[in-house]
């Protein structure tokens, strides 16, 4: 399991590559909109930078940087497309497309630029079968969303729509359990298109890591804050304060 660093702040970015665990970016319009009011262009070409400065030519094969399109029109989610991959001056790149859209779903857009040799991450999947149709249409990474998928089943909001979805046997209450759906999809990714990842995003908390990994999840893209989480631990802090004491305490 590979781990992504899920932001669009500089700083934090600059973080994750200076510590060097991190081996791709997710970004969002969501994310680029918590930064500064800008150019998004300017924005990105500085993420492409810091990339530049902290990760050697050696290691950079494979470093995946993912940016969104944010329209609904199918011609212009292409233009945009390739408008950010010719800008990006960074070899793996990968065009977010969002895999629906109130009933407009994007599965031409995805083989488009697939045929034109763009990588494509299939964002905002909730069910096997977006991830499944989107690995058929030729994306690169499908993303689960963990958090969202989880939201679903329990958020009060959805109650009617859920309950329509079962009916209908478009679901079952436990394809809102995030773990299914990336088991289920690695399954049907293995069997079928074993060049797609499965990327799980909207993680909230460290477990929602470990546990999208062991459901097979080739890729976890992680919040900053998260993966600062996921590192301290109280008996490390108390061993290496013991080492330190105790050495001291020797050298005076
Ligand atoms: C993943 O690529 C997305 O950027 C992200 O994880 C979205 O999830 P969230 O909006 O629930 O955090």
């Amino acid at each position: 399991m590979k781990l992504f660093i899920d932001t669009a702040n500089l700083e934090d970015i600059e973080w994750g590559l200076r510590a060097g665990f991190t081996r791709g970016i997710t970004t969002n319009p969501s994310l680029l909109a918590k930064e500064p009011k800008g150019n998004y262009l300017a924005h990105l070409g500085k993420i492409v930078a810091l990339m530049e400065e902290h990760i050697p030519p050696s290691q950079r094969d494979g470093f995946s940087l993912s940016v969104e399109v944010w329209s609904d029109e199918p011609g212009e989610m292409v233009r945009q497309a390739v408008g950010l991959k010719d800008a990006l001056k960074w070899k793996d790149v990968a065009i977010k497309v969002h895999i629906d859209h109130n009933g407009r779903e994007n599965l031409a857009v995805v083989r488009e630029l697939a045929k034109r040799g763009i990588a494509v991450n299939a964002t905002a999947c909730m069910t096997v079968y977006q991830a499944m149709a989107a690995a058929a249409a030729g994306a690169k990474y499908v993303s689960l969303f963990w958090g969202r998928i989880r939201d679903g089943g329990s958020d009060d909001k959805f109650f009617v729509e859920r309950n329509q979805y079962i009916e209908a046997k478009k679901v079952r209450i436990t394809d809102f359990d995030p773990a299914i759906a990336v088991r289920e999809t690695r399954t049907f990714l293995n069997n079928n298109y074993p060049n797609a990842e499965i990327i799980a995003g909207s993680i909230r908390a460290p477990l929602d890591v470990k546990d999208a990994g062991l459901a097979g999840a080739h890729i976890v893209t992680v919040q900053p804050k998260t993966l600062r989480a996921m590192l301290g631990h109280f008996k490390t802090d108390e061993v290496v304060d013991q080492f330190f004491n105790d050495f001291k305490a020797w050298l005076s």
